[in-house]
């Protein structure tokens, strides 16, 4: 092992690499994690040293607080290779603020732009040989935070720790997605913690996405929990609809997680002279638009998820099928711009890109 002091991080080297046991033509999404692995502590009212390490097992007491109150949060972006091997994260400084707006939701300390950047750029680097070049590989990049006081009084934690891991990956949804239209269990509330990447607004989705899945539909749409009438956004995904030549989604709010993949997504569509409305949308308008025909395309949009096509959607026990548009549809000319942008391959005039060195 070889130890490298940086201006605030200290890097622990592995003293073998695991990469030459991946096999990257079959990757299941996140069980795969490079060699090393980011962390910093907050003790003492303060971020400690951060460091790099060999990925691996932690020890923790199992009064953490997180086992017992959730007190998580997390974000997902992703780090691309292009053909002559430079390496590109993709709106970073999103993910920077959202998961500071996060930590702040749950009670948690922000933490400090520089040690973000620094350990986020120097653990790219150092596992940079694990991301294949090609359109459709990446290297999914998970920071988040945890509460590891080890006290079970119902309250915030006086220390945390910020992790960022590292796994190589392929698209998350292979091939086309059928969902449910929730009637009855609810994502998030007025008020809530909707908004913010909360382990636990994970967690609160699987025991009704186990129930869609049985039914063979893998993700739930979601709608508001007042009145079930307001189409709101996938769990992993936020999502499009369009009717006619108009694309149309949610406005954020408490409820709604405010995605970057979403954003850029209504980003290109503009740029591209597609009209997009940015409203509540009714069950009840894309129901009718499904029966005559004007419904064209769904589509969910999210880091892991790219842009994935939802090929049908199922609302009071009718299933209503959407026609394959193919290579001609919005969600693929736009995911293939979007992919484009994040490999390298076309202009990137908003500076979306942002280069490892
Ligand atoms: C992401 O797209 O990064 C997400 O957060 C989805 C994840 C839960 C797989």
């Amino acid at each position: 092992m070889s130890n490298i002091h940086t201006s605030n991080l200290h890097v622990e080297k592995a003293a073998s690499s695991k990469l030459k046991d991946v096999n990257f033509e079959n990757l299941a999404f996140g069980k795969t994690f490079t060699d090393h692995m980011f962390m910093c502590d907050f003790v003492d009212g303060e971020w400690q040293q951060p460091k790099i390490v060999p990925y691996g097992a932690m020890p923790m007491e199992p009064s953490a607080r997180v086992f017992h109150y959730g007190q998580a949060v997390f974000e997902g972006m992703k780090a691309y290779k292009d053909e002559h091997g430079d390496v590109f994260l993709f709106r970073p400084e999103e993910n920077f603020e959202r998961i500071n707006k996060s930590c702040a939701r749950l009670a948690m300390p922000e933490f400090p732009r520089e040690f973000f950047f620094e350990g986020l750029e120097t653990l790219v680097n150092l596992d940079k040989d694990w991301i294949q070049s090609g359109v459709g590989n990446s290297l999914y990049v998970r920071p988040f935070a945890i509460a590891i006081e080890p006290v079970i009084a119902a309250a915030p934690s006086q220390s945390y720790r910020f992790m960022i891991i590292c796994s190589p990956v392929s698209p998350y949804y292979k091939g086309k997605v059928r969902v449910l239209i929730a009637e009855h269990f609810s994502r998030s509330a007025d008020g809530g913690v909707g908004y913010a990447k909360a382990a636990g607004n994970y967690a609160a989705q699987f025991y009704p996405t186990k129930l869609a899945q049985e039914k063979g539909y893998q993700q739930i749409i979601w709608t508001d929990s007042n009145t079930h009438t307001l189409l709101e956004e996938a769990g992993t995904m936020n999502v499009f609809f369009r009717i006619n030549d108009t694309l149309i989604t949610a406005p954020t709010s408490d409820r709604i997680l405010d995605g970057v993949t979403r954003k850029s997504v209504i980003q290109l569509a503009q740029d591209n002279g597609i009209d997009v409305e940015v409203r509540p949308i009714k069950v009840h308008e894309i129901v009718e638009a499904s029966e005559n025909g004007t419904l064209k395309e769904i589509f969910g949009a999210g880091t892991a998820a790219v842009i994935s096509e939802i090929s049908a959607f199922e609302y009071r026990d009718k299933v209503h099928e959407i026609a394959d548009l193919g290579q001609n549809g919005y969600a693929a000319q736009l995911k293939q711009k979007m992919l484009h942008i994040q490999h390298n391959l076309s202009e990137d005039k908003h500076n979306w890109r942002y280069p490892v060195k």
